[in-house]
């Protein structure tokens, strides 16, 4: 192409009706999904979609049309619909449209928020939702925060501080040869042991609290504390999570905020999931204490429904970010010694970032403190009613009582049996009931109807199921049973 062709091909695409053939796209998908029309996921097998893809190198351009028309039919035909009611799978959102549509002009502004100069307005856009999420968390003056790319970065970054503070000269010299140990439930996310691998720590150096139920037992961090003390071993941080990832719970943060501050120990809350109960006040207690911890990871790309990527990291005295990332950059960091700076680059990890404050900042625009939470409370309430629904199923059980937007159960097998009626003689079960819950899932599945996600709970495979589309109603939960209900009895009996 010439210069002109090229500069020509940016004028025609930048125009509205042009934008209009890519947008197009994502209303008639946010249409036909929310409508529950459709199959939830693709039913082209993995190597079709491969071979779909692998094409030479095109070396010369496609009109716009074309490549909306690609869009269409090679990407949005075969992906995951979040949108569609009967999708009640991982903890991603079926995004807001208020959302969806910033995302597109904070990719058309691309302001990077390393350093202010490069992005003047949205850099206090992102310091004004980082103070509001700090306000809802009860961290006082002093306190701040950054954006992160989700909650893996920001309990590394929360670590990083941890670890500035109790070995200040890690940066610089390393972790040495007895690194410092990291204490976190036994069901926390594997965020913390990536997090204290990368930082060289080495993952033999988490120990996992047992577990009470299916939250760290609280009760277990004082004593342990004070014996690795007694030991003359150095605890970097103790790791609590808010809305665990399997079942959504919640561990005493209030009680392992007692033990951290007698022993002087870095508290990092993963609310990756649960942070955005702050916004509740039917559900805020689940966090009681959360003001006392000196960090805290949330993801408002969770149960905020912004799309990925929007993760933070709060810390409750701001400076201790520095320690972080102590890096010099002359030709990006421009900051003199005592004057006061608004750059964000120099607490994150990445360098180029992504404006994505911009898209929370808009969503609470549009709804309002109130209106995130009344999104937060009927995703919890209608999943203590899918709670009652498998509980009054012959053939289902709970494992837990959700606690937020999570919930764990399993199919029992024929007659609502389970394994120990088959081996009494009772039941022909050809198949164990951890793997007809396998099965059931993977088949579930792949038959379109719906889309749930399965873990292990005490070494036993059990069905799993984040209520995360405002959009999913009762009949959707029941319609969700009745098809697992089906494909497992049909395994069960062989
Ligand atoms: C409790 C918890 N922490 C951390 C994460 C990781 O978050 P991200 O995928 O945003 O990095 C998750 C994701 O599911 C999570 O549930």
């Amino acid at each position: 192409m010439t210069r002109d062709e090229l500069l020509a091909s940016l004028t025609a695409d930048a125009s509205t009706e042009a934008a209009q053939a890519i947008v197009q796209l994502a209303v008639d998908y946010f249409r036909e999904a929310s409508a529950g029309e459709g199959a939830v996921s693709t039913r082209t097998p993995p190597r079709d979609l491969a071979a779909r893809f692998d094409e030479p190198l095109p070396i010369l351009g496609l009109p716009l049309d074309a490549v909306a028309q690609r869009l269409r039919d090679d990407v949005v035909a075969d992906a995951n619909r979040l949108s569609h009611p009967m999708y009640v799978g991982h903890q991603v959102s079926p995004p807001l449209p208020v959302a969806v549509w910033t995302d597109a002009v904070i990719s058309a502004l691309n302001n990077s928020q390393a350093v202010r100069e490069m992005s003047p307005a949205s850099t206090h856009v992102e310091r004004q939702v980082i103070r509001w999420m700090c306000g809802l968390t009860g961290f006082g003056e002093g306190s701040g925060g950054n954006f992160t790319s989700g909650g893996t970065e920001a309990t590394l970054t929360a670590l990083l501080a941890a670890r500035g503070r109790l070995m200040p000269d890690a940066w610089q010299d390393g972790v040495g040869a007895s690194p410092p140990l990291v204490l976190c439930g036994a069901h926390a996310h594997y965020a913390v042991s990536r997090a204290v691998g990368i930082m060289g720590l080495g993952v033999r150096q988490v120990i996992a609290v047992p577990s009470d139920g299916y939250r760290m037992d609280a009760r277990q961090v004082a004593p342990l504390l004070r014996r690795l003390r007694d030991e003359g071993r150095r605890v970097l941080a103790v790791v609590a999570t808010a809305g665990s990832t399997a079942t959504g719970a919640f561990d005493d943060v209030e009680t392992i905020a007692d033990a951290c501050e007698q022993s002087g120990t870095w508290l990092h809350v993963d609310a990756a999931h649960g942070g955005s109960a702050l916004f509740s006040e039917t559900h805020r207690a689940r966090l009681r204490g959360i003001a006392r911890a000196d960090s805290l990871a949330w993801d408002p790309h969770k149960m905020m429904l912004v799309p990925l990527a929007a993760g933070v990291v709060l810390m409750r005295d701001a400076t201790r970010l520095d320690a972080a990332f102590a890096q010099q950059a002359p030709y990006l960091f421009h900051q003199r010694e005592g004057e006061p700076s608004y750059d964000m680059g120099p607490r994150s990890f990445q360098c180029s970032r992504r404006a994505d404050a911009v898209k929370v900042w808009a969503t609470i625009l549009r709804y309002g403190a109130s209106g995130v939470a009344s999104f937060y409370d009927h995703l919890c309430a209608l999943t203590s009613t899918f709670h009652a629904m498998v509980m009054a199923h012959p053939r289902f059980e709970a494992l837990h009582l959700p606690e937020t937007n999570i919930l764990c159960f399993r199919h029992l097998g024929a007659n609502g049996a389970g394994p120990a009626a088959a081996a009494q003689g009772s039941v022909a079960a050809p198949l164990d009931v951890d793997e007809i819950n396998r099965l059931a899932r993977e088949r579930y599945n792949d038959s379109g109807d719906g889309w749930i996600t399965s873990t292990l709970l005490d070494g036993c495979r059990v069905l799993r199921v984040t209520i995360i589309n405002p959009r999913t109603t009762e009949d959707h939960l029941q319609r969700v049973l009745e098809g697992i209900d089906r494909i497992a009895l049909e395994l069960a009996q062989g």
